[in-house]
């Protein structure tokens, strides 16, 4: 199953990712993730890719487009892969459909008042885990221990850039998936296990 998710800053992509690929046994690719760890190994790469991310723009598509054509050839990705926060611009939809099919697109639709506060109230532990103070007492991860942090670019002015950079730049990839007939809306208002059981049911329905 290759897959792609869609969806505004904080729409849940991540956190329903990580389920998804959990539940089929497919490969979790998310091209922030990638590139959030050049940028903590301190990779030239990642220096460049902090330039854009801080200021809540997007990494020019080549950087990008070449992270993902090398991720999708590993083994890992040989049973189906989800490609979480890729593609964001026509130009990497366009390069991605080069290389690869997909079979569905999952487009998580959440209102934009939200995703602000979930943004937020959202907190990072090193290991990847994910939480949000509205559920989540404490300064630690409840995982492996380690301080919990708030990502860079979730400050708020860098959130308004993110929102309006979505609009303008990866919205328009809503129509161009619903003309391939393969897009999926979810309804992203919802909680995280009602909207996962929602992906769940369609994707097991169509299978
Ligand atoms: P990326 O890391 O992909 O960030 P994003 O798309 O802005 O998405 P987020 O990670 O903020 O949110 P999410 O939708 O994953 O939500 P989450 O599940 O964490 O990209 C970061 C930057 O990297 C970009 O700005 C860009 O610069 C660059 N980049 C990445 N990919 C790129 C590309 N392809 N091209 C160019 N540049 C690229 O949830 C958020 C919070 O809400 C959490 O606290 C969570 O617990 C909570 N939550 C989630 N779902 C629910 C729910 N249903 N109910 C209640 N709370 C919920």
């Amino acid at each position: 199953m290759k897959l792609i998710l869609l969806g505004a800053p904080g729409a849940g992509k991540g956190s329903q990712a990580t389920k998804i690929a959990n539940k089929y046994g497919i490969a979790h690719i998310s091209t922030g993730d990638a590139l959030r760890a050049n940028i903590k190994n301190g990779t030239e790469l990642g220096k460049y890719a902090k330039s854009f991310i801080d200021k809540g723009q997007l990494v020019p598509d080549e950087v990008v487009v070449g992270i993902v054509a090398d991720r999708i050839k590993e083994d890992d990705c040989k049973n189906g892969f989800l490609l979480d926060g890729f593609p964001r611009t026509i130009a990497q939809a366009e390069a991605l459909a080069k290389l690869t099919d997909v079979d569905y697109v999952i487009n998580i639709d959440v209102n934009f008042d939200l995703v602000t506060a979930r943004i937020a109230g959202r907190r990072m532990c090193a290991c990847g885990e994910s939480y949000h103070v509205s559920t989540y007492d404490s300064d630690v991860c409840a995982k492996c221990g380690s301080p919990l942090y708030q990502r860079a670019d979730d400050k708020e002015e860098t959130v308004k850039e993110r929102l309006s950079v979505y609009e303008k730049q990866t919205a328009p990839l809503v129509d161009y998936y619903r003309a391939t007939g393969k897009l999926i809306d979810v309804d992203g208002n919802k909680t995280i296990d009602e909207v996962f059981a929602i992906i769940v049911g369609i994707l097991d329905g169509n299978r």
